[in-house]
């Protein structure tokens, strides 16, 4: 897939992964549609015709990310809740496994993406890995789903931590995923329980995440919820940041 290098123009905005991928058989055209089902279902085979299952990762793995994750799922005051976890547009990665694996409580993960492709991928390689968890009672799933219709799988307030790492990016970087990612990021707000986290992984700069999550957020009721930006480092020249959207405390 990565051939020779071609002399192209970065485009605004792509990570170092997407200017691999631009680099390869896949065209210009397809990165437009990254919110499209097609689009994932073509770039998971090509990945798949390499042969040996290698985890993808669109940008950096759950080591760089477990101190933004992990201490979400402590809750002290009830130590064997079990908690309900969603790797958003889990793709091939790691992170969701990763989290069912560490996580000293117990974990109720699912790894949801619109591809039949990579979520099939994903149950082939659970079973031939049989990853035993940190706690004997978490468990770990995959879920093929368009994430625009959260609500068709999960109950209003139900789940405990969401993360997003480059699905939001890619959906908001293709020709017409501007909506998607608005109604994702709804959805998400509406199946979280109250003051529980989406957090999304992103190398957006925050003069524009955090407007956009701003004017997504400041809807009446349901729809209200905290943002935070932290940093979480630079790799391969770019910056990366978590952006912790929070939903608020049920008055
Ligand atoms: C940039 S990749 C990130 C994959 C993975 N999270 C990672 O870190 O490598 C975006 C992922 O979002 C998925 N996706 C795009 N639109 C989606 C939707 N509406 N619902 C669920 N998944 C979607 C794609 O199939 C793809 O796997």
């Amino acid at each position: 897939m990565f051939g020779r290098p071609l002399l192209l123009k970065r485009p605004r905005g792509l990570t170092g992964a997407a200017c691999r991928w631009h680099r390869s058989s896949l065209t210009a055209e397809l990165i437009e549609n990254m919110d499209k089902k097609a689009t994932w279902d073509r770039f998971y085979q090509e990945n798949m015709s390499k042969g040996e299952f290698r985890n993808f990762e669109w940008f950096f793995g759950f080591q760089s990310v477990r101190d933004f994750v992990l201490p979400l799922l402590q809750a002290p005051q009830s130590p064997h809740a079990v908690s309900r976890v969603l790797d958003l547009g889990c793709g091939t990665s790691a992170l969701g496994p990763c989290i069912f694996r560490h996580s000293p409580g117990p974990v109720e993960v699912t790894c949801a993406d619109i591809s039949p492709v990579a979520v099939q991928l994903m149950q082939e390689q659970a079973k031939r890995s049989s990853v035993q968890p940190q706690n004997p009672s978490s468990s770990l799933d995959f879920l093929e789903l368009d994430c625009t219709e959260l609500h068709r799988h999960f109950l209003p307030r139900s789940l405990d931590l969401i993360v997003d790492k480059g699905t939001t990016d890619a959906l908001l970087r293709s020709k017409e995923g501007h909506v998607k990612a608005g109604q994702i990021l709804k959805q998400c707000l509406r199946v979280l329980k109250s003051s529980k986290s989406l957090v999304q992984f992103s190398d957006e700069d925050p003069d524009a995440r955090m407007t956009w999550l701003e004017e997504q957020t400041l809807g009446p009721g349901e729809l209200a919820a905290d943002v935070l930006v932290q940093e979480v480092g630079t790799l391969r020249g770019v910056c990366y940041f978590c952006y912790q959207i929070t939903t608020r405390a049920a008055a």
